[in-house]
Order: C-alpha cells, then sequence, then structure tokens
C-alpha cells in the first residue's frame, strides 16, 4: 500500500482521473449531446463536481487518521485544486454562457438572487486558497497561518451547499445528502478539536507568569 500512495504514478494516474469529467464535458459539447439546455447541463454538471471534488478533499484529513494512511496528504492539495478549477468552469459558464459576459446581470444576481450570493461567496473563498497553494507560499505564510487560511475550505463547502439548497426548486434531497456528507466531514474535525489531548493539557496547564522583583 506504502509503495503505491508514495509513487509518482498513482498521483499521475489520479491527475487523469480528476480530468475524466471535464473531458467528458467537452466531448459533449462538441458532438452536441448535452440535451435541449447545454448552459444549464453545464452548470449542473460543473456544480456537482465542485461539491464532490470540497468532500474528497476534506475526506483527506480523517482517512489517513482513522485509516492510518499518513501519505494521502499527497493527494490533498490536488483534489482541492481540482474543486477549484471545477469552480472556475462553473462560474466561467454561469458568467459567459448564462449572462453572456453581462458583469454588471452578474453582479446584480449576486446582490438579489440569494443562491447566487452563498455559490458566489463559496468560490470568492477559494481564489486566496488556490493560491496559496503552493509550498512556497506555505513558507512564505508560516504553517500555522497557512494552516488558518486554508480553513476557510470549511466556509465554501457550506457555502455550496447552502447554494445548492437554495437553487433547487423541488426534491432538496441531493443538497441535503450532500449537506448530510459534509456535516460527517465537518463534525469529525470538531470532535477531532475538541477532544485533543495536546489542546487539553495546554488549557488546563497552570499559566505562567513572569516573576515581579
Ligand atoms: C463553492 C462554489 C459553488 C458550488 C459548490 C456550486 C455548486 C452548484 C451545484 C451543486 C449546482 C446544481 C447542480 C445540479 O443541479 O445537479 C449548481 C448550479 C448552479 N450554480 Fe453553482 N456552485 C458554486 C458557485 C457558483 C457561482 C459562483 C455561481 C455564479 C455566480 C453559480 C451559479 C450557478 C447556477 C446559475 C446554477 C444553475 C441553477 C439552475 O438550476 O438554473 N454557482 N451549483
Amino acid at each position: 500500500m506504502d509503495s503505491i500512495l508514495n509513487s509518482k504514478w498513482t498521483k499521475m494516474v489520479l491527475f487523469l482521473v480528476c480530468l475524466i469529467p471535464a473531458g467528458l464535458l467537452i466531448r459533449g459539447a462538441i458532438i452536441g449531446d448535452l440535451g435541449s439546455n447545454p448552459t444549464q447541463f453545464l452548470e449542473h454538471a460543473t456544480g456537482d463536481w465542485v461539491l464532490r471534488f470540497l468532500a474528497l478533499t476534506l475526506a483527506i484529513t480523517p482517512l489517513r487518521k482513522l485509516l492510518k494512511l499518513p501519505q494521502l496528504i499527497r493527494y490533498r492539495r490536488m483534489l482541492g485544486l481540482f474543486a477549484f478549477f471545477y469552480a472556475f468552469c462553473h462560474f466561467s459558464i454561469y458568467l459567459g454562457l448564462d449572462q453572456m459576459l453581462d458583469f454588471h446581470g452578474v453582479w446584480a444576481d449576486v446582490m438579489k438572487r440569494r443562491y447566487i450570493t452563498a455559490g458566489f461567496t463559496g468560490f470568492v473563498m477559494m481564489i486566496p486558497l488556490a493560491v496559496t497553494s503552493t509550498a512556497g507560499w506555505i513558507r512564505r505564510m508560516g504553517g500555522k497561518r497557512w494552516q488558518i487560511l486554508h480553513r476557510a475550505i470549511y466556509i465554501s463547502a457550506v457555502a455550496g451547499v447552502v447554494h445548492y439548497y437554495w437553487l433547487v426548486k423541488s426534491g432538496v434531497h441531493i443538497p441535503l445528502e450532500y449537506a448530510g456528507v459534509m456535516a460527517v466531514l465537518l463534525g469529525w474535525r470538531a470532535v477531532a478539536w475538541a477532544t485533543d489531548p495536546k489542546r487539553r493539557i495546554a488549557a488546563l496547564a497552570p499559566k505562567t507568569r513572569p516573576e515581579l522583583s
């Protein structure tokens, strides 16, 4: 297992697998196989993939701890960047095909329609994470500050689910399924944080005050 997870080939294969949804959508667009409303089809398909990749990214930490596979961390950045890639495609399709590059119209939508506000918030929160995803940025920011910034992915995940829940007219069961998955992934972190022995020891330790001379 170790050699598979550490292999650069596994990473390369995963990279290609993550591109399959985009490839299938491009193929569908070329051969005209995107249904009667291709723009809506593309919006829906890319939106679904954003949520799936956000969930996969958030699943890495619990999985590596529960399965005792620390090497899984090698895949987290790639999955997070794919979440951003599909979010960028999703937003670009909305901006370019749905709104015909009408920036004023888009801004009016962001301000007026609550599901667009939520989606836009989720997308905007992902931008600094994608920009600072390199080793250089981790070094420049310092691990602690970088980690704090990257917790913004929790906001993107919640905003994405709220966006989906608000946009569906009927049949909220799929957004609720995503909500359940995100609740488990975020809840696991909350429990791990609350029960972290290091944090509890630090909280119990007597506060040392400098001696007055
Ligand atoms: C974290 C960011 C986002 C996530 C996770 C997300 C997710 C989704 C999902 C899951 C869907 C529905 C897919 C389906 O029905 O199967 C969707 C649809 C849609 N999203 Fe997003 N989205 C995000 C950001 C945005 C942004 C920034 C915009 C535009 C400003 C946007 C505009 C739309 C539109 C127009 C639809 C189609 C609505 C309709 O049914 O007519 N989304 N999105």
